[in-house]
């Protein structure tokens, strides 16, 4: 494309006005993408953070009231709302600004329940025949723990609702699983989300996370990547929220891709078509790669679905994305993905690694307000890009405000590049009592 005619595209495309809901490191990331896109006219974000405020207008207000997306919206002439996290999905506000004439790049309510209820993406995998482990659905405490006795065998125990990541059990013996039916369903320590719950067989292998943007009809997939869950190194502790990822990942090649795809996106696609909920958004599928099957290629069980990008897969994803993000993200928004052309949803043959850094006492009870050092030199690292997520501003300087502060993000031409800068990079921060794993990537057969 010669420069005239980059230029004239330009001009004929009508700039976009972009509210970005959220103020995670998923949101930054987003958000420094979406910065960089020619198609862009002003960009906010609502509630955002110190990070995000760099590129964006960051919007004092909860994303969770509808009411105050709304106003911003009406306010600041958006055309595309981008939507972050789950919560917001799952309580309706793609629904409320599409019904006021406002473009979402997010599923309705009623297409968010494939995260929203674990119950509702089970019985929809079962319907269009998405694999995934054998299953059962209770509302009755007793009945769930007879189930349990009965199987007599270590099952995995899912609160139905959002439950903030802290809804499931892999149970280790048939106790550890009763136990946890009555503290969901007894004692609903997870509230409401916790009414019902889902008993479904465990399943062994890898973990990854696959990615495709939908505009209700059609998709686009984005690379492979794997997330950290646990808090510890070697993958030991409680889970968290995410520790790091890294892409692309040793286990899926581009047949394994096809087969994720054919298998598991182009179903789940047109099952929620089918049943009348398209799904506009991101669609994250949380996978189980198992043992070779009779193709020579892994076996695949979902997890979950998430309505949303992933957080801290987004950072890898995005920095590994060539295309245009803004230009996907309204384009599926409008329901036309057909009409990008292949150039603009291609991703780049490198590697991405991100590394959390997460406050002291994280995941229980994160410390805030300790003052954050050295960003300037770790964002002077090559291919380094410093996400932030728990972060405020006090008297000007930069301090903690949450569990999950900052995601060290790093390109290279392959993974090993891309983790010596990452690390390189978190070697420059200085946080009191900060915890990062120095082992993302160690699956993939990055020694630390
Ligand atoms: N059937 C299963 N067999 C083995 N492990 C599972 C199974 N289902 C979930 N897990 C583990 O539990 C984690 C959380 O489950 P998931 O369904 O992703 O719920 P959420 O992300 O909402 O907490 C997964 O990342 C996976 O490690
Ligand atoms: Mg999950």
């Amino acid at each position: 494309v010669t420069r005239a005619a980059a230029a004239a595209s330009r001009a004929l495309a009508m700039p976009i006005r972009v509210l970005i809901l959220g103020s995670g490191a998923r949101e930054h990331a987003l958000a420094l993408a979406i910065a960089d896109s020619p198609l862009l006219d002003a960009l906010f974000a609502l509630p955002g953070n110190p990070g995000i405020a760099e590129v964006a207008t960051c919007l004092p207000g909860n994303a969770l009231d509808a009411d105050a997306v709304l106003a911003a919206a009406r306010e600041h002439r958006i055309d595309l709302v981008v939507v972050g996290p789950e919560a917001p999905l799952v309580a309706g506000i793609a629904d409320a600004l599409r019904a006021n004439g406002v473009r979402v790049f997010g599923p309705s309510k009623a297409a968010a329940e494939l995260e929203g209820s674990k119950a509702f993406c089970k019985r929809f995998m079962k319907r269009f025949g998405i694999p995934t482990s054998g299953f059962e659905i209770f509302d009755d405490a007793d009945r769930a723990a007879a189930h349990l006795r009965a199987c007599g065998r270590p099952m995995v125990v899912k609160a139905d609702g959002i439950a903030a990541g802290k809804g499931v059990v892999v149970a280790d013996s048939v106790e550890e699983g009763v136990a946890a039916i009555d503290d969901m369903m007894r004692r609903r320590s997870f509230g409401e989300a916790g009414a019902r719950v889902v008993i479904e067989e465990r399943v062994a292998g890898t973990e990854i996370s696959f990615h495709a943007v939908c505009d209700g009809e059609r998709f686009v997939t984005l690379a492979d990547a794997q997330d950290h869950k646990r808090i510890f190194e070697g993958d030991r502790g409680p889970n968290t929220g995410g520790m790091g990822a890294y892409s692309p990942t040793p286990f899926v090649d581009a047949a394994m891709t096809r087969k994720i795809v054919r298998r598991v996106i182009e179903p789940a696609v047109a099952g929620m078509r089918e049943i009348g909920v398209p799904f506009t958004g991101a669609l994250f599928a949380g996978l189980m790669l198992g043992a070779p099957e009779d193709d020579g290629l892994p076996s695949i069980s979902v997890l979950e679905f998430n309505a949303r990008f992933g957080d801290p897969e987004t950072a890898v994803l995005l920095a590994r994305f060539a295309g245009d993000v803004l230009a996907l993200l309204d384009a599926a928004a409008r329901g036309r993905l057909d009409a990008l052309d292949a150039s603009a949803t291609a991703v780049r043959d490198d590697a991405a690694l991100a590394v959390v850094v997460a406050a002291a006492g994280y995941p229980a009870s994160p410390r805030v307000g300790d003052p954050i050092e050295g960003l300037a030199a770790a964002r002077a690292v090559e291919g380094v890009t410093v996400l932030q997520a728990g972060t405020a501003r006090r008297a000007g300087e930069l301090v903690s405000a949450g569990g999950r502060v900052l995601c060290v993000t790093a390109r290279g031409g392959d993974l090993p590049a891309a983790a010596a800068r990452a690390y390189a990079a978190v070697d420059q921060l200085r946080l009191a009592g900060s915890q990062h794993r120095r082992d993302i990537g160690a699956r993939a057969g990055l020694a630390r």
